[in-house]
C-alpha cells in the first residue's frame, strides 16, 4: 500500500459541496460552492470566508438558498471554482480567481 503526505497536513477526507445562492445588490443571484456546512438542529451552519461576494450579500440581505447539486453536476461545480462575484477580486484571491457576475 502506498502512503502519500498531503500539503497542508490536515484531516481532509472530502465533504459534499453545496451551492449557496444569495442576492446581489441589483437583485441578480450569486452562486458559490462551499463544503463547510452542516446542520445543528434547525440551524444550518455555513463556514464562509470573509472576502466573498456571498458574505457581502449576507450582510445586506440575510437570506440564501443552500442547493445540493447531484454528483453528475461536478463539471459545472468545477467551472464555478475559480469565479467570484466580488469586483474587484480581493488581493488574496487575485492569482486564482476572476470576476464573474453571471455564474448561472
Ligand atoms: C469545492 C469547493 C469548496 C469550497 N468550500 C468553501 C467553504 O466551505 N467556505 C468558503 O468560504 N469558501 C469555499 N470555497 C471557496 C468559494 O467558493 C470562493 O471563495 C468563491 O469565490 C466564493 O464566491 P463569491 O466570492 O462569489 O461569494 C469552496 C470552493 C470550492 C470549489
Amino acid at each position: 500500500m502506498e502512503f502519500r503526505t498531503i500539503e497542508p497536513k490536515i484531516l481532509y477526507f472530502g465533504t459534499p459541496v453545496a451551492l449557496v445562492s444569495s442576492l446581489n445588490e441589483d437583485e441578480t443571484t450569486n452562486l458559490a460552492p462551499i463544503s463547510s456546512f452542516w446542520a445543528l438542529g434547525w440551524t444550518l451552519v455555513l463556514g464562509l470566508l470573509d472576502e466573498t461576494k456571498t458574505a457581502d450579500n449576507f450582510a445586506r440581505h440575510k437570506e440564501c438558498v443552500v442547493n445540493l447539486p447531484t454528483p453528475e453536476m461536478w463539471p459545472e461545480v468545477e467551472k464555478l471554482a475559480p469565479l467570484t462575484g466580488k469586483n474587484p477580486v480581493p488581493e488574496l484571491k487575485a492569482k486564482q480567481f476572476h470576476f464573474e457576475p453571471q455564474k448561472f
